[in-house]
């Protein structure tokens, strides 16, 4: 068994450090780059970039090769923060254990943040790529991918749903569709690149994202969980925040033990499809079991 702890904690410091030096490579000084720095650099878990590395891995790719693709991935996840923060749609002060980039800066400067760390992963994900270089046609497949799960028709659509849904009850089959739309997306599209571009299998790939659809969902479910139940302290940002917007949330459709009984089904139904994974999968099982665990 892996040490999931010290398997984050070393991708984490990867991630960063590179995260930094595209930051310190691509990014004159001034406003925009400090406050886009801010917020990136703000302490994220870096989930979706470690989702990345561990998909490549469980396909016997190497990690090395699609770091830069996968802290496009952490400029992406950024990016929706700080605009899901903005007065206009959460209006939240508090995200990462910081003030959120529109207090710390001002709103303005949140939107271009935004803008700019989106642009910005395009950049490097149409770039030149750490390590192995990948075939003009693979790299073309993520970027279509990762547009696709970011965009219109994967996390916008989802929080454009969740925006209108306030004040509304919303149906389970409802909350979920958004919930994919939202969160899932992106978190799919980043074990599809991972797998990918690690080399996988056409059948590889097609699990691996059903494992991700289903932690991605989880992982919105937790996040439910967390608004109701968790500590601010540890977590860095509001919670009860659903419940005053007036939210269609898992715990107020089902109630809270239901909702954890569902998010533990689908971490199930999600270790499952990987079953005939070998041990290079190991980190994937864990972090699903980590999506459950976590207070964060
Ligand atoms: C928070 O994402 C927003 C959701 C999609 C639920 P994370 O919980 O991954 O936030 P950071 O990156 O660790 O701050
Ligand atoms: C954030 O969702 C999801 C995206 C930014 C796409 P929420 O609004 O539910 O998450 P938190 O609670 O602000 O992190
Ligand atoms: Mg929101
Ligand atoms: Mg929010």
């Amino acid at each position: 068994m892996i040490e999931l702890k010290k398997y984050i904690n070393i991708k984490k410091d990867t991630i960063d450090h590179e995260l930094v030096a595209i930051l310190t490579a691509a990014v004159r000084s001034g406003t925009i780059q400090e406050a886009m720095r801010y917020s990136l650099m703000a302490g994220g878990k870096r989930l979706r970039p470690i989702l990345c590395l561990a998909s490549a891995e469980a396909v016997g790719g190497n990690s090395a090769d699609v770091l830069k693709v996968a802290c496009a991935l952490e400029m992406i996840h950024t990016y929706s923060l700080v605009h899901d923060d903005l007065p206009a749609m959460d209006n939240d002060d508090l995200r990462r254990g910081k003030p959120t980039c529109h207090v710390a800066f001002d709103e303005s400067t949140a939107i271009l943040v935004g803008d700019g760390l989106l642009t910005m992963a395009f950049e490097v994900l149409s770039g030149e790529m750490t390590g192995k270089q990948h075939s003009p046609e693979k790299q073309i497949e993520i970027i279509h991918k990762i547009a696709c799960a970011a965009g219109h028709k994967g996390m916008i659509e989802g929080q454009m749903r969740d925006i209108a849904s306030e004040g509304i009850r919303l149906s389970l089959e409802a909350l979920e569709a958004m919930h994919l739309l939202k969160t899932g997306a992106l978190i799919e599209a980043s074990i599809h690149t991972g797998a990918t571009l690690g080399g996988g299998t056409a059948e590889q790939i097609q699990q691996l994202c059903a494992y991700g659809r289903l932690i991605g969902l989880a992982f919105q479910v937790k996040d439910d969980i967390l608004n109701v139940e968790g500590d601010p302290a540890l977590m860095g940002k509001a919670v009860g925040t659903d419940q005053e917007r007036h939210k269609t949330t898992y715990p107020s459709i089902m109630g809270l033990d239901a909702a954890k009984v569902f998010s533990e089904e689908l971490i199930t139904n999600a270790l499952h499809i990987i079953d005939n994974f070998d041990s290079r999968s190991d980190p994937l099982r864990a972090i699903a079991r980590y999506i459950l665990e976590r207070k964060r």
